[in-house]
């Protein structure tokens, strides 16, 4: 069948590259793509938000599945699109509808919906413009520090941790009677802080059925020791050692059951991805309990680029069987390798960045997967850089430090004026693991 992949990151790239292994896949299109999804299938110019010229594109070309890769267009509806059209709604469109794409849409609809279904999470309150004296106050009641979420979609920006209670409250005035975020922080809500180690764990569910996909945990500050700026994620490893079977059942059990027939329950369309952003608490008996952090309705990035290489059933054959219904019909299997990613980055990054510069080396990573994220060819065929992140490197191996090894050494064959890369990533884990054996 002919395959429409939408987005263009990392995350597209690491999916585009699975998707076109596939037996079942004829065509791959990626919209808009990069230079590395073109060596997977054809780029195609269209837009995110142009529902109409996606379903054009899907009749004339013979499209059977869309995988939709970033929120925006689940957001902003774009499963509700198709199913509301009769030439559209028997392509397997893979990602929820608005509805359930409120989980990441919405912190206060998401906060709710756990609150609802039992589902560990940190304590909330949700305040509004009209409330801003209350929530000043509510702050006042908590222990430093403060985490303040404005409820909308911001680029990763919303949330705010932070140390001294006046902060905190002029910050939920900027958020609130300033709307320092726009809409999105019409609303805020404001949360318990929890202590512990995160990590991300990817569901695919059919609305009854799911499978968990491997673990993963990504590194979002731009400096080593996870120091500086948020950055939209500079490598990721998987799988996360901690999460062993014990955690893991208590992912299954207390948030991803109660997930999905939560949805489900309250009639809510969910085909696709959920990726559960968690925290890994230590209880009175020692052992970790996860709490939701966060729900977002599509797959990590950097996680992607070290889970989807781990997938070794056709990933096609997936995602056909969440579109029919009957996930609890295939298996899933997973290479019981480990993978490191490595982000490269533009100079400047994550402010301003430039563009453009000639990226060589690629043909020096040995076994390393390379994938790209801000990359383009110019007219005469050279790749340069073309964003922020501009591609990243994985590898598969043994154990995780051989795997990190192996991705930092190709790494450092790449090369462009000013690139830049985290030496450090996964090595908390590493630490944490050393100490404890
Ligand atoms: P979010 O966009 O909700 O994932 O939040 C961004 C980051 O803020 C998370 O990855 C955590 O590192 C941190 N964070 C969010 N909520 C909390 C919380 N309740 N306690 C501690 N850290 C948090
Ligand atoms: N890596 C975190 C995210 O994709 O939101």
């Amino acid at each position: 069948m002919n395959i429409l992949l939408l987005g263009s990151g990392g995350r597209e790239h690491a999916m585009a590259a699975s998707i076109a292994k596939s037996t079942q896949c004829d065509k791959l299109f990626i919209a808009p793509g990069n230079a590395g999804t073109a060596e997977c299938g054809t780029n195609v110019e269209l837009k995110a938000d142009d529902f109409e010229g996606i379903g054009k594109f899907v009749v004339d070309n013979d499209i059977r599945m869309v995988v939709v890769g970033p929120e925006a267009p689940l957001v902003g509806g774009i499963a509700d699109f198709f199913a509301n059209n009769d030439r559209l709604k028997n392509i397997a469109l893979i990602g929820p509808s608005a509805n359930g794409a409120q989980l990441e849409g919405s912190k206060d609809f998401a906060k709710m919906f756990m609150q609802r279904m039992g589902i560990p999470t940190a304590e909330y309150k949700t305040f509004t413009k009209e409330t801003l004296k209350e929530g000043q106050k509510f702050l006042s009641t908590l222990k430093p520090p403060y985490v303040l979420k404005a409820d909308g979609l911001a680029a990763g920006k919303g949330v705010l941790i932070i140390d001294k209670l006046k902060d905190a409250k002029q910050a939920l005035k900027e958020m609130l009677a300033d709307a320092k975020f726009g809409d999105a922080s019409s609303r805020v809500v404001i949360e318990q802080y929890l202590t512990g180690i995160e990590l991300s764990v990817f569901v695919l569910t059919d609305g009854k059925h799911y499978k968990i996909l491997p673990t993963a945990k990504d590194y979002k500050r731009i400096g080593e020791g996870d120091t500086g700026l948020n950055t939209g994620g500079m490598g990721s490893i998987s799988p996360v050692f901690f999460a062993d079977k014990a955690f893991m059942h208590k992912v299954e059990h207390d948030i991803v059951q109660p997930t999905v027939k939560g949805l489900h329950k309250e009639g809510i369309d969910y085909k696709g991805f959920i990726f559960l952003g968690l925290m890994a608490v230590k209880g009175d008996d020692g052992s970790l309990n996860p709490y939701v952090i966060e729900y977002n309705v599509r797959m990590g990035d950097p996680e992607t680029e070290s889970v989807f290489p781990r997938i070794k059933s056709d990933v096609v054959e997936l995602f056909q069987a969440t579109w029919n219904g009957t996930l609890n019909n295939v298996q899933l299997d997973i290479d019981e390798r480990s993978a490191a990613c490595v982000m490269l980055t533009a100079e400047g990054y994550p402010e301003s960045y430039r563009k453009g510069d000639t990226i060589s080396g690629l043909d020096a990573v040995g076994e390393s997967l390379v994938f790209h994220a801000g990359t383009k060819r110019t007219q005469a065929g050279n790749l340069v850089t073309n964003g922020g992140r501009v591609l990243c490197v994985t590898t598969l191996s043994d154990s995780i430090p051989e795997a990190l090894l192996k991705s930092l050494q190709a790494a450092e064959n790449i090369k462009w004026k000013g690139r830049y890369y985290r030496h450090d990533i996964g090595q908390d884990l590493l630490k944490m693991y050393i100490e404890r054996n």
